[in-house]
């Protein structure tokens, strides 16, 4: 899948999906509300670059559920890129299972000026760094945190993108649900991306959707891929956190700017986006989806607006 995107034609601005925790454990409600998020995806306009599922996708990870996910993706249009989960190493083989079907759990790939590192951020209990209290804080492992410095550190590309499964802790920041953060290898973690300029990182684990700006770093979780919500997230919600299945559209100009709208599972063609974010983009997200009518010629009538701005 890697290999498509790095090879396919590149035009700014452009776009990518998140999605995760999908299928964290074997449920037809959330393989339909996956299902969706899926025709909803391909039905974006312009179509994404490729949709990254964040992980706990086939849990408990057998070769079946691997499988079946494989099923599930098989009519997306756009390339799947797949990230591991916590989830998905649950059966004694899961470890075996995601390397006959995925390949490496760590692995990155550019489109145009954009690098992307896909790393482990599930397995981060073993190893090195030691264990996690409490034990479901999962994290990357020593081994990603040393491949997201390697290969940042050998990245020619301006702008750099992180994907990983869980998010890093934040002090808290993601209470009432603070657990869904890792804090072993976080103090590594933030460090490499300080010392690398990435400003965007995508991830999944916590069961819903936020949008965080750290020390000039964007945190994106999307974990409403259909498995199931946070209902704290409900009384938490607020501008940029909500409990609902879903999955994020983020759009990247030339010049690196970022900007990202929410798309709700089942929402009606021309449902105003409930979350987005971003400088560049927010506006055109909200016009994206709320004019009525022509809301694919809007959308690409204001990205032409981002690209004769970038060209000055
Ligand atoms: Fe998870």
């Amino acid at each position: 899948m890697a290999e498509r995107i790095s090879a396919a034609e590149v035009h700014y601005p452009f776009s990518f999906v998140i999605a995760g925790d999908s299928g964290a454990w074997p449920d037809p409600t959330a393989d339909a509300i996956f299902s969706q998020l899926l025709r909803q995806t391909a039905d974006l306009c312009p179509a994404p670059v490729f949709l990254a599922n964040l992980g706990d996708f086939a849990g408990p990870g057998t070769p079946e559920r691997h499988e079946h996910y494989m099923d599930l993706v098989a009519s997306l249009p756009m390339p799947n890129v797949s990230l591991i989960g916590n989830h998905d190493l649950e059966d004694a083989h899961g470890a075996d299972a995601w390397a006959a079907l995925h390949g490496p759990r760590n692995f990155h790939f550019a489109y145009g000026n954009t690098r992307f590192v896909a790393i482990d951020g599930a397995s981060g209990q073993a190893g090195e760094l030691g264990d996690t209290t409490p034990p479901d804080t999962a994290g990357p492992s020593a081994e990603a945190l040393s491949f997201l410095e390697d290969t940042l550190a050998a990245t020619t590309e301006p702008h750099r993108v992180v994907l990983t499964h869980a998010p890093p802790h934040l002090d808290g920041h993601y209470a009432p649900q603070p657990e869904c953060g890792f804090r072993q290898g976080e103090p590594e973690f933030l460090d490499i991306l300080r010392a690398h300029d990435v400003t965007l990182v995508c991830c999944a684990h916590g069961l819903g959707f936020d949008h965080h700006v750290r020390d000039g770093v964007r945190y994106v979780m999307s974990g409403g891929g259909g498995a199931a919500l946070y209902l704290s997230y409900r009384e938490a919600a607020g501008p940029d956190r909500g409990a609902l299945f879903h999955a994020v559209e983020i759009t990247v100009t030339e010049a690196g700017a970022v900007g990202g709208r929410v798309f709700q599972a089942f929402a009606p063609p021309g449902t105003a986006a409930p979350f987005t974010f971003g400088s560049a983009c927010a506006h055109l997200a909200k016009q994206h989806s709320q004019i009525a009518g022509g809301p694919e010629y809007r959308w690409l009538e204001e990205r032409e607006v981002i690209q004769r701005a970038e060209r000055g």
